[in-house]
C-alpha cells in the first residue's frame, strides 16, 4: 500500500480514511495545537521521566514528538512511526530544525508489522490512530510489548459521539457522520476512546491506571470550526468511493457551512472527547 506517496486509496477495505495531501498536513498541524494541553495533562498525570526513550506511533506532523522532548527533556530520544513515510519524514526535519536533540524516524505499519522494533521504549504513546486500525487490539499488544519493565503506555482517542455543529441544521453533523460511516465501511471502530480499557483488557495489558476525558467548544474566531469541516473534505475521496455520501450532498454542505460562517447568526462546535488512558508497565 503506497499511502506515503499521495495515491489514491486502493480499495474500499484498505485504506487511511483521511488521505495524504498537503492540506490534510496542515490541517493535522492545526488540529495537535487544539490537544496539546489535553496530551500535556495526561502525560504528566502519568509521569513521563526525563532522559526516557519516547514513542509516538501514528506520529502523523510529529506535534507530540515536539512535546515529548520538553517533557522529558534534552536528554531524551523521541521516535516517531507512522505508515506515512512522507509526512514522517518532513516532520523529522522541522523537529530537528526547529528544536534540535535527538529526534529519529520510522516508516512503519503497526498493522503488518510482527513487532515494533528499537524496543524497549520508557514510554510508548499514540493519539487518535486506533480509530484507523482494523485491528486496535493488536496494535494496543504490540505497543504493551514495546514497553520497558517500569515503563509507561499512554493512549489517546475519540469518542466522535460528542462532535457536533450549534445551533442544529440538516445536515449540519456530516462531517462527524461521514467520517463515522466511512471508518466503519472500512471495518474501522469509530469509538475506540470510551472503549480503551476494553481494548486494552483484550490486549492483554492491565487496567489503565486512570482515564481522562478532554473537550471543548470552537467558535469561528478561534479558527477550531475550519479544522472540522476539514474532516469533511480529506474524508471525501474515501467516502465517495465507499458510498457512504453523495458529491451532491457533500457541496450542499460546503455552501451552506460557507454562507452561515459569513453571517452573524450564532455558529458554534462541540468537540469530540478525547479520551486519554495510561498504564504502567510492572518491573
Ligand atoms: C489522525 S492522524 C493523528 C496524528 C498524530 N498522532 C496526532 O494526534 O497529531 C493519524 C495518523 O496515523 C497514521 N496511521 C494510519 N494508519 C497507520 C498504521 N497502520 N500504522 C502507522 N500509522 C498509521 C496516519 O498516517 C496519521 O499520521
Amino acid at each position: 500500500m503506497s499511502h506515503g506517496s499521495g495515491c489514491a486509496i486502493p480499495g474500499p477495505d484498505d485504506g487511511y480514511a483521511l488521505g495524504a495531501t498537503e492540506q490534510e498536513y496542515e490541517r493535522l498541524r492545526r488540529q495537535a495545537q487544539v490537544w496539546a494541553e489535553a496530551t500535556e495533562m495526561i502525560l504528566r498525570r502519568a509521569g513521563v521521566p526525563k532522559g526516557a526513550r519516547c514513542l509516538d506511533i501514528g506520529s502523523g506532523p510529529g506535534e507530540v514528538m515536539r512535546q515529548f522532548r520538553r517533557l522529558a527533556g534534552p536528554s531524551a530520544t523521541v521516535t516517531g512511526m507512522d505508515i506515512d513515510g512522507v509526512l514522517g519524514r518532513e516532520s523529522l526535519r522541522r523537529l530537528r530544525d526547529e528544536e534540535g536533540g535527538s529526534f529519529e524516524f520510522r516508516e512503519l505499519d503497526i498493522e503488518a508489522a510482527d513487532r515494533i522494533p528499537g524496543g524497549p521504549y520508557g514510554v510508548v504513546f499514540t493519539r487518535l490512530v486506533l480509530l484507523h486500525l482494523r485491528d486496535p487490539v493488536a496494535a494496543v499488544r504490540k505497543m504493551y510489548e514495546a514497553v520497558a519493565p517500569g515503563g509507561l503506555l499512554v493512549v489517546q482517542d475519540y469518542d466522535l459521539r460528542t462532535w457536533e455543529t450549534l445551533p442544529s441544521f440538516e445536515d449540519g453533523d456530516l462531517p462527524r457522520d461521514v467520517l463515522m460511516a466511512t471508518l466503519r465501511a472500512g471495518g474501522k471502530e469509530p469509538l475506540i476512546g470510551p472503549k480503551l480499557p476494553e481494548i486494552f483488557r483484550a490486549a492483554g495489558v492491565p487496567e489503565p491506571a486512570e482515564c481522562r476525558q478532554s473537550g471543548g467548544m470552537s467558535f469561528r474566531k478561534d479558527g477550531g470550526m475550519e479544522i472540522g469541516l476539514g474532516v469533511l473534505r480529506s474524508t471525501l475521496p474515501a467516502a465517495l468511493r465507499l458510498g457512504v455520501v453523495t458529491q451532491e450532498r457533500a457541496q450542499r454542505f460546503f455552501a451552506t457551512m460557507e454562507e452561515r460562517m459569513r453571517s452573524d447568526e450564532l455558529l458554534y462546535q462541540v468537540a469530540p472527547t478525547m479520551v486519554g488512558a495510561w498504564v504502567r508497565k510492572p518491573r
